[in-house]
């Protein structure tokens, strides 16, 4: 088994092997990726130089269209053609010349895969799914050398890089984009772009904690009316016991919809205020008007709140 075959976290740091450790593809207009390998490695240093990765993404349009920078014990290297970025991180022992050809393998199989038009429509990150399989593959491929078929053409590849070396940014190229990547660090971790929320105010907060204190009263009568149905066996004691319960779940879905951004939150909230409705009407007879109202008003402010704290701005991830 050749030692490169491995490719634990273990190996990579213990031993200078030289590998390819991470790939993807990228819209250079705005740096949305659109496919990326998945890696394993939770390598410290490879984390900080997946930040630097993004942020470079994002800037890709101004810099070179081949370019490199390094970062500690890595190299990234970008080309970008026809609008699209591809971009690897390797160890810093990697061979240039590999590097260059596996970068130039990602585009020419990407063009002739994709069209213009699909990759212009694109509008989520990481929507090019099936191309991680390719990119996984010939990251393989590549971090094995002797399965490589690809030799004829270093020659070629060898002359291209000495006629146009690659440009070198430096740190001050990166200058203002390093505070920016440790800002939008971890944007693009999940499937869908993560929305911020603008601060929280005191209202905002006074709600939820009225919301959680309907959801905790609410369940607390939801137990006492569970121990009624132990004892009588009565049927409509177990429906308040539903009721109660589905008024808690509503009340902290609430604080839930105040506290973080989702699709069609506006929408949950004002099922999530109906429901809250609801569970009161059913339960009219166990309460007193104030009790009710108490319930209902705080269900609204908290409906006002979660409508009235947005989202900053539209989509802040790839607004260049
Ligand atoms: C890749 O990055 C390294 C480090 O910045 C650089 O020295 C090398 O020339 C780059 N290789 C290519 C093919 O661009």
């Amino acid at each position: 088994m050749p030692l490169f075959r491995c490719p634990s976290r273990e190996c990579v740091l213990n031993s200078k092997m030289s590998m390819v450790l991470f790939a993807s593809v990228l819209r250079v207009g705005d740096g949305l990726p659109l496919s990326a390998s998945t890696d394993y490695e939770q390598d410290k240093g490879l984390q900080e130089t997946k930040k630097h990765v993004k942020a470079l993404s994002k800037k890709l349009g101004q810099f070179p269209d081949r370019c490199a920078l390094k970062t500690g014990q890595y190299n990234i290297n970008f080309t970008s053609s026809l609008g699209l970025g591809y971009l690897m991180v390797c160890t810093e022992n990697y061979p240039n010349v590999l590097a260059f050809c596996f970068l130039d393998e990602l585009q020419r199989e990407f063009i002739i895969t994709y069209d213009n038009k699909r990759v212009n429509s694109a509008v989520r990150p990481y929507s090019f799914i099936e191309f991680d399989n390719f990119l996984q593959k010939t990251k393989q491929r590549y971090n094995s050398p002797r399965s490589l078929s690809t030799k004829i053409n270093l020659a070629n590849m060898q002359t291209e890089l000495k006629l146009r070396p690659t440009y070198q940014l430096s740190p001050e190229d990166l200058g203002s984009i390093n505070n920016f990547s440790y800002r939008t660090a971890s944007k693009y971790k999940g499937i869908a772009p993560s929305q911020q929320l603008e601060p929280v105010c005191l209202p905002g907060v006074v709600s939820c904690v009225l919301s959680i204190l309907c959801g905790g009263l609410n369940l607390l009568r939801g137990v006492h009316a569970i121990e009624s149905v132990m004892q009588n066996d009565d049927h409509e004691d177990f429906n308040y016991v539903i009721a109660f319960f589905l008024g808690t779940a509503a009340c902290l879905y609430q604080c839930y919809l105040f506290a973080y951004f989702s699709v069609w939150r506006n929408s949950k909230s004002f099922l999530a205020f109906a429901l809250i409705c609801l569970s009161n009407m059913y339960l009219y007879e166990l309460r007193n008007v104030w009790q009710i109202l108490f319930h209902v008003t705080v269900g609204a402010f908290t409906t006002l709140q979660i409508r009235l704290r947005q989202p900053q701005g539209k989509a802040p991830d790839y607004n260049v």
